[in-house]
């Protein structure tokens, strides 16, 4: 076997057994060069075992996983071909960040102005003279991803980098994943939020209690799932018929009175409404869809016991309040005045 340039990681048949406890079991992906992968699951299931075990940090008990077509011990250098964060980075406390990061640079054989060019990238430039062990952890995550950075590497392997960022880091760290893989290297990052990577990766892994529960494409996974729209309109009533006229039968009705359409594109509504000469004041495609399949797929691990409201608090509204809206059925002759526990529907306005 000899390394194949590629930067491709291959993760094949791999299962991990603490005692009893089955980490991982029959994992099987790949990730290609060019692309940026999200390995998503919940707590627990499997993420951080899988990502030592391709950094060669935890033997597997069977599979293989090869980045270029060698396991990482064969890689020969590896930080100048892996750059890696892992959970809870340690950081010698008495060193300042750029001195943490030459020491790391000549352990490679990088030169010590890689150091102040890592920092710059990942935003530290002003925290280079302070010690870490002052770092916020947003920081800390910053310095970690700098010292993966420092052999410019083709592959970065990140377990949970957003974990502590703000929201300004987050988007951050969106960008340069993405750029960083636009030049043609590959990334796989762990979350447990789909939403937190959804905008960054181009395809998704998404494993629970250590099994894969998908694998393949954002796209087909939103496919796969009947897309809604919310429609904000002047006359819900009248688009709603006009819906149903256009063969759109599958209606709800939001809470706040917008008409949900299931099964139609935002642009099939636009051109059924531009036809009728209805007021239409906003459209939404629910994305939230894609966060409520995640659940299902990953669903009943280690989730906590539902929380008890106080006494005083109201009921929650039909269907617990988070679940979809019910069903609108029209009644044959006409919508009614008002339908269901709801006021807005043609209703009090
Ligand atoms: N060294 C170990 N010894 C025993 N059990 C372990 C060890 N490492 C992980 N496990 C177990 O393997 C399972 C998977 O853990 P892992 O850390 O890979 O999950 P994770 O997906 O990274 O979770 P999180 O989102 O909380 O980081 C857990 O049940 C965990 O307790
Ligand atoms: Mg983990």
């Amino acid at each position: 076997m000899q390394n194949d340039g590629s930067g491709r990681i291959v993760v094949h048949g791999l299962s991990k057994t603490f005692g009893q406890v089955a980490a991982v079991q029959n994992l099987s992906f790949v990730v290609e060069p060019g692309s940026v992968t999200g390995f998503l699951g919940p707590n627990g299931a499997g993420k951080t075992t899988t990502l030592r075990m391709v950094l060669g940090l935890v033997t597997p008990t069977a599979g293989v996983t090869t980045i270029s077509g060698l396991p990482y011990e064969q890689l020969g250098n590896p930080a100048r071909i892996v750059g890696a964060v892992l959970e809870n980075e340690g950081f010698h406390p008495k060193r300042t960040a750029r001195n943490h990061l030459r020491v790391y640079a000549a352990a490679i054989g990088m030169p010590d102005q890689r150091a102040d060019e890592v920092l710059a990238l990942v935003g530290l430039s002003g925290a280079a003279n302070r010690k870490p062990g002052e770092f916020s952890l947003g920081m800390r995550q910053r310095l970690a991803l700098a010292t993966a950075l420092l052999g410019n590497p083709q592959v970065l392997v990140l377990d949970e980098p957003a974990n502590g960022l703000d929201p300004e880091g987050i988007l951050w760290l969106r960008n340069f994943l993405r750029a960083y893989a636009r030049e043609g290297r590959t990334v796989l990052v762990s979350s447990h939020l789909l939403s937190e990577v959804e905008q960054t990766i181009d395809q998704v892994v998404i494993i629970s209690h250590g099994v894969t529960r998908y694998y393949g494409s954002l796209e087909q996974l939103r496919a796969s799932r009947q897309s809604r729209v919310l429609v904000q309109s002047g006359d819900p009533n009248a688009l709603a018929n006009a819906l149903r006229e256009g063969g759109f039968t599958q209606l709800e009705m939001a809470p706040d009175g917008r008409v949900v359409v299931l099964g139609a594109t935002r642009q099939q509504i636009g051109d059924l409404v531009a036809k009728s000469g209805l007021a239409v004041y906003g459209m939404e495609e629910d994305r939230a869809d894609l966060e409520k399949l995640f659940f299902q797929l990953t669903n009943g691990q280690y989730s906590g016991a539902p929380y008890q409201a106080q006494q005083h608090y109201p009921p929650p509204p039909p269907g617990g309040g988070w679940g979809p809206p019910p069903q609108y059925q029209s009644p044959p002759g006409g919508y009614p005045q008002q339908q269901g526990p709801y006021q807005g529907w043609g209703g009090q306005r």
